[in-house]
């Protein structure tokens, strides 16, 4: 079984066999061509989890997979959408938007264009197809791809792109997401599908939205395995982990009395203040407050090019998400055994929310084919599951441009 390998071209002009076949139905389905072209990529954490929503840092690259949109801008107010993985138009008006119970794809673009227009921002309509290649309720990220291609197509057609950062564009994002979605997400995967950039990683401080970007070293590929496992556990779970965050920081605050965030709390003041939290919230705030302390040194280890200690440190994410804050799964802690007992992976953990979905390894170039053969052999004996697994470079954020005329 090969892996599935990325093309390399994808970026940056999107002008590619993708595109065109976006454009051939877009032929197909509208009278006339389509004039842009706008993307959002997927991501893949390497490391930082469940530390975004509490003021922390993360440590995400975009994918070379992406949610697209051909499209052409229209004198009125309409969206015409037309999915192809969906096989099934969406349309509403800008004027009247509202929850689509039926289809719940449309809610993603809708919130994204009233995020931008209660910015301030005024679009026009369009009409639009679109298609992603980002695996859908895998962990990497294809919602906030879908928003922020969203986000670019509709700016690009109403002549407002360089209008707002991209960091803002990533916080509307967010904001279409919890609020119009109804999913309680931190800002992660919107701020890296926008702010992406080939071949490194961003760290980013989701207290400041500072980023700073870490070149991946070139002696580092990264293979992801998908456990194609259910995450219905997830949504709960992620928000009752919230839950024990906010806890934990409001019993801290009773000594701690300037913390905001479990961001602003190290390990020797949760040490010292154990006795004051429950044994459920002691260990999600260990693994909040380890977390954060190991993206730091991952991003000295990868600036020293120290790539066993970045496995070392990964696989040291992993135990505390699997111990400490239990969002791991047997099939999650299976993929990741599988992937770190070939020689040539550093190091390797679950990635994104948990409870299924991916996991990424750090890998010798030259050994991915190696860790492909051992997920498609270990993995399926201990769950029954087929697993899926691509290597993958880090790429650019969102993107747009103008279609040449045919
Ligand atoms: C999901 C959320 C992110 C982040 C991760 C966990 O992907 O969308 O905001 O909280 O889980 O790190």
């Amino acid at each position: 079984m090969q892996t599935t390998m990325e093309s390399s071209n994808y970026m940056p002009t999107l002008l590619d066999e993708r595109t065109e076949e976006l454009i051939r139905q877009f032929r197909q389905h509208f009278d006339g061509v389509p004039t842009l072209v706008s993307a959002g990529p997927g991501r893949v954490n390497l490391i930082g989890e469940h530390t975004d929503y509490n003021d922390g840092f993360v440590l995400p690259v975009a994918l070379k997979r992406d949610v697209r949109f051909v499209l052409r801008p229209r004198t009125d107010r309409l969206a015409q959408l037309y999915s192809i993985e969906f096989d099934e138009e969406g349309n509403f008006d800008l004027d009247a938007i509202s929850f689509n119970r039926d289809k719940l794809w449309v809610n993603y673009i809708q919130g994204m264009v009233q995020s931008l227009e209660q910015e301030g921002i005024r679009l026009v309509g369009i009409d639009a197809v679109f298609s992603g290649n980002v695996p859908r309720g895998s962990g990497l990220s294809s919602s906030a791809a879908l928003e922020i291609g969203t986000a670019h197509a509709f700016l690009a057609a109403s002549g407002q792109e360089g209008t707002l950062s991209g960091a803002r564009i990533a916080q509307l994002a967010q904001r279409a997401e919890n609020r119009f979605v109804g999913v309680n997400c931190g800002i992660m995967d919107q701020f890296i599908s926008e702010l992406g950039r080939e071949d490194h990683a961003l760290l980013i401080d989701c207290r400041s939205l500072a980023y700073t970007l870490v070149p991946v070293p070139a002696e580092a590929a990264l293979v992801i395995g998908n456990t194609r496992a259910s995450r219905s556990l997830a949504s709960s779970a992620y928000n009752e982990r919230r839950r024990e965050c906010e806890e934990g920081v409001a019993l801290l605050q009773q000594v701690l009395t300037d913390i905001r965030a479990l961001r602003d709390v190290t390990s020797d003041q949760l040490e010292t203040n154990r006795h004051l939290l429950p044994e459920n919230v002691y260990r999600r705030c260990r693994h909040v407050v380890s977390e954060n302390e190991r993206v730091l040194a991952t991003v000295e280890a990868l600036r020293r090019g120290d790539l066993a200690e970045v496995g070392r440190l990964m696989n040291a994410s992993h135990a505390s998400l699997r111990d400490d804050y239990l969002v791991s799964s047997p099939a999650l802690d299976a993929m990741v055994d599988a992937m770190g007992s070939v020689e040539g992976c550093y190091g390797a953990r679950l990635t994104g929310a948990g409870f299924g979905g991916c996991a990424v390894a750090l890998v010798k170039p030259g050994h991915e084919q190696a860790i492909a053969d051992a997920v498609y052999e270990q993995y399926p004996k201990v769950t029954n599951i087929w697993p899926e697994v691509y290597t993958t470079k880090a790429a650019d954020g969102a993107q747009s441009m103008a279609l040449p005329n045919p």
